[in-house]
């Protein structure tokens, strides 16, 4: 009797659950799309940024790209109309530094021009830069620089465009770029990491605000990208830092554009292109919507038990670096210097 019931019990759930996954299926879900959308892609001249505009692009969106070089600007642009799909699609670059905010609005006001004075239907905010080094040798001018180029970057950009859609009552889409150096930091990350931690604080935030215009905010957490960029910083990046991360490989800047359009197609807030950005947020989500329950405790179970064992790997690195650390300090100078 027993066994039957219990046999009961599954069939009746197994029936449950199989309609509820149908059901589920059959919701129509309005995923977004690009097509026709006017986007906008900061940082729009290499790596991820470029990345994502040919990808847009492809899918029918019109794109405007900012960045500050003309150079690789044009030739970016070149790029992106060698994947335009129609006529119609409207690819514009524009060269502006989004350091500064006035330029940052103003970026976004010569945009719209092309658009009948229409703003973005999306910002993507791809712009940024880490010059990795040891704290000690920084200053208060490198450490403001950090902040230029991981926070205020993205923020001014992001704040032009909130006001926009406040005063014009219309609803927009605002997609932030911090770094698996938003969830966790190491060694010779001290001007990037602070600045990728506090986009997540602001993209919190705006996720909260501006659901009063209907407005959608995302953000994504990618590793290393396989960029210019990463060459760039590669050339005053720590020894140490250099070793730890020996074992991890870039991802290419076209497989976390299609990460990232498609986390936003399905609405996700915090978007995490891989397992191990995935660990990271779901072992660090705090009050960040769920995607997946149990696919979430999942991943935060990996963490609960890894990322201990993975710091404590990582300091016994840094220790094990002392000697090497003191001599290149010596080398530099720094004991007789007192700035
Ligand atoms: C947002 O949606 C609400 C409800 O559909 C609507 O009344 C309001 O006008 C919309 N506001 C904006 C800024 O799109
Ligand atoms: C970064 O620098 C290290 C050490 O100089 C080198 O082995 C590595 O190939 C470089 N990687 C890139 C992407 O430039």
């Amino acid at each position: 009797m027993l066994h039957i019931l219990g046999l009961g019990n599954s069939v009746l759930s197994l029936t449950l659950s199989t309609l509820l996954i149908a059901f589920w299926a059959m919701w129509p879900t309005k995923k977004w799309d690009p097509r026709g959308q006017f986007c906008y892609v900061t940082g729009g001249s290499s790596g991820l940024g470029l990345a994502l505009a040919v990808a847009l692009t492809g899918r029918g969106a019109h794109v405007t790209i900012v960045a500050r070089n003309e150079e690789r600007l044009a030739k970016a642009l070149a790029e992106i109309e060698a994947n335009r799909q129609n006529p119609n699609q409207i690819l514009r670059s524009y060269s502006y530094s989004l350091t500064d905010p006035e330029a940052s609005q103003a970026a976004l006001g010569a945009a719209s021009e092309d658009h009948d004075h229409k703003y973005p239907d999306a910002v993507f905010l791809c712009a940024g830069a880490a010059t990795p080094g040891f704290f000690v040798e920084e200053d208060a001018k490198s450490m403001q620089k950090g902040m230029d180029n991981t926070y205020w970057i993205q923020a001014y950009t992001a704040l032009a465009y909130a006001k926009h859609l406040a005063r014009k009552q219309t609803q927009g889409k605002l997609v932030f770029t911090s770094s698996l150096l938003g969830y966790m930091s190491l060694i010779g990350y001290s001007t990037y990491a602070p600045g990728k931690h506090a986009l997540r604080g602001l993209a919190e935030t705006l996720r909260s605000e501006l659901i009063l215009y209907n407005s959608s905010v995302h953000i994504m957490f990618p590793g290393n990208i396989d960029s210019p960029g990463y060459e760039e910083e590669n050339r005053t990046k720590p020894k140490i830092t250099l070793e730890i991360e020996s074992t991890d490989r870039p991802t290419a800047p076209d497989v976390l554009a299609k990460e990232l359009i498609d986390g936003v197609r399905r609405g996700d807030f915090h978007i995490a292109p891989d397992m191990l950005s995935n660990i990271f947020r779901s072992s660090t989500m705090g009050a960040t919507p769920h995607q997946n329950v149990l696919l979430d405790a999942f991943y935060a179970g990996i963490g609960w038990i890894g990322l201990p064992l993975w710091r404590r790997s990582v300091d016994s690195k840094v220790l094990g670096h002392r000697e090497e650390h003191k001599e290149y300090l010596q080398t530099r100078d720094f004991f007789k210097s007192t700035a």
